[in-house]
């Protein structure tokens, strides 16, 4: 009877995002204990971690804001701004001289998170998108929440610099006809692979052998350093296969809070299934009334200003430096096995195997917070690595992710290589490996 009564979507227990839920744990212990000064790991915010937004973004927003007639006041096209989607096709281009993107196959959303919902909300019930694993949470999150169930995952190998294992791939493509797409995130997140170009043409293959679309979530294509190169899936796949390339701008300059991402269906010409879904999503789109106007309208005058590839070399480089220092302090730990970043700005170092337990714990001085962990660590269905990032967050002010909450089949925890400053970065990172030893040895 009680059942009856209720109206909440039975599927929201498949949306998660641990990236933000361990938010809400620091700020209980900071009201608990207001000297905690934590050390924000978790999420990817070039802003957050001291990075200053480049002058000549700044100049370019002011130019915008000030033009008379106000435009960037006001909605823009359900779409995006028709200029910028014929210039997102020249961008493309550039990449890929084979792309015969169509700008009417381009739509803006507010923030890659947007686009990545309504792509999954406008599947079929029933038709499937393969997810890495681990993942990006919003693709694992939202495209089960979707489907009503666990979702469908191939392992990325750490065996393997965390490359897909194409042979697992294959098997749940076998073992799952329901599936229609194919989800790759390149560079990826959580994990800091680049994909090499085999690696990517075995997955163009098996897409065409088994008539699914490829989503390829390229946000971090601009990231990508210790000599690597990033690979375009739309050369590399050509026309093969229908192809959904996804960017934005958070990731490309200090500006995530801009909200502004984009889906370029390629290859839509080819199959009509194909040209219907990315319709509905245009649909979709519609009632939304429009996205973030004033990110759309300067963006392509961001990205080709004089400044802007000067800017991004160093950031790279910015960027080396740092994934490469932190992965040197953790390869220390004899508890971790530690892959090396080459691209975006994450690494996730895994326990070796059987080492973690759930009696295992850290010293934390206020008894409030302690009891309050204690409580949180209590279920027994508790992943391992995430009771460890409760204890790691209470005793030394760490704030970081277990790889369960990316659905990752291995115990770890993903942390960001943003952090600016040098010392600090050896400070927490030299903290870190002592609260896993002092952990381990509980
Ligand atoms: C792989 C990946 N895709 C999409 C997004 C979403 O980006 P946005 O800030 O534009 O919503 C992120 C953000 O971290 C990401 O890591």
């Amino acid at each position: 009877m009680e059942d009856s009564k209720s109206f909440t979507h039975p599927a929201t227990p498949n949306l998660k995002y641990g990236i933000r839920e361990i938010v809400d744990v620091a700020a209980k212990l900071k009201e608990i204990d207001p000297t905690y000064n934590f050390v924000w790991e978790n999420i990817g915010d070039p802003i957050a971690k001291g990075w200053p937004v480049p002058p000549f973004l700044k100049e370019i927003i002011k130019e915008e804001v000030d033009r008379p007639g106000d435009a960037v006041f006001g909605y823009s096209h359900s779409r995006g701004a028709v200029g910028t989607r014929k210039w997102v096709v020249d961008y493309a281009k550039h990449f890929s001289p084979s792309s015969i993107l169509d700008y009417e196959d381009v739509v803006f959303t507010s923030g890659l998170g947007s686009s990545i919902a309504i792509l999954y909300q406008m599947l079929k019930p029933g038709r499937r998108i393969i997810q890495p694993a681990p993942a990006y949470p919003t693709h694992s999150s939202f495209e089960s929440f979707s489907a009503g169930a666990a979702p469908i995952a191939y392992k990325l190998d750490p065996k393997n610099n965390w490359q897909p294992d194409l042979a697992h791939l294959e098997e749940q493509l076998q073992k799952h006809p329901e599936i229609v797409g194919l989800l790759v995130i390149n560079p990826n997140n959580p994990t800091g692979a680049v994909y090499d170009e085999k690696t990517l043409e075995k997955i163009a293959e098996l897409a065409e052998k088994y008539h699914l679309f490829i989503v390829a979530d390229e946000v971090y294509f601009r990231m990508v350093y210790n000599g690597h190169r990033h690979n375009q899936i739309t050369e590399i796949n050509r026309n093969r296969v229908p192809l959904i390339v996804l960017r934005g701008l958070s990731k490309d300059i200090p500006w995530p809070g801009a909200r502004c991402g984009w889906m370029e269906f390629h290859y839509t010409q080819n199959q009509t299934d194909f040209a219907d879904y990315a319709a509905a999503v245009k649909q979709r789109l519609l009632l939304e009334v429009c996205s973030t106007t004033l990110p759309q309208t300067v963006l392509p005058k961001l990205y080709e200003h004089p400044s802007f590839e000067d800017w991004n070399k160093q950031y790279n480089q910015g960027l080396e430096v740092a994934a490469n220092q932190i992965a040197d302090i953790l390869a220390a730990s004899d508890s971790l096995k530690v892959i090396r970043a080459n691209g975006a700005f994450y690494l996730m170092p895994l326990f070796k195997e059987g080492i973690l337990n759930n009696r295992q714990t850290l010293p934390i001085k206020n008894p409030e917070v302690k009891k309050y962990i204690e409580f949180l660590a209590g279920p027994a269905s508790l992943p391992l690595d995430k009771r460890f990032t409760y204890y790691l967050l209470a005793s030394a002010g760490i704030v970081a992710v277990p790889a369960s909450d990316f659905y990752g089949p291995f115990p770890g925890f993903r942390v960001t290589t943003l952090d600016r400053d040098p010392a600090r970065r050896k400070t927490t990172y030299e903290r870190l490996v002592r609260a896993v030893a002092q952990y381990v040895e509980s």
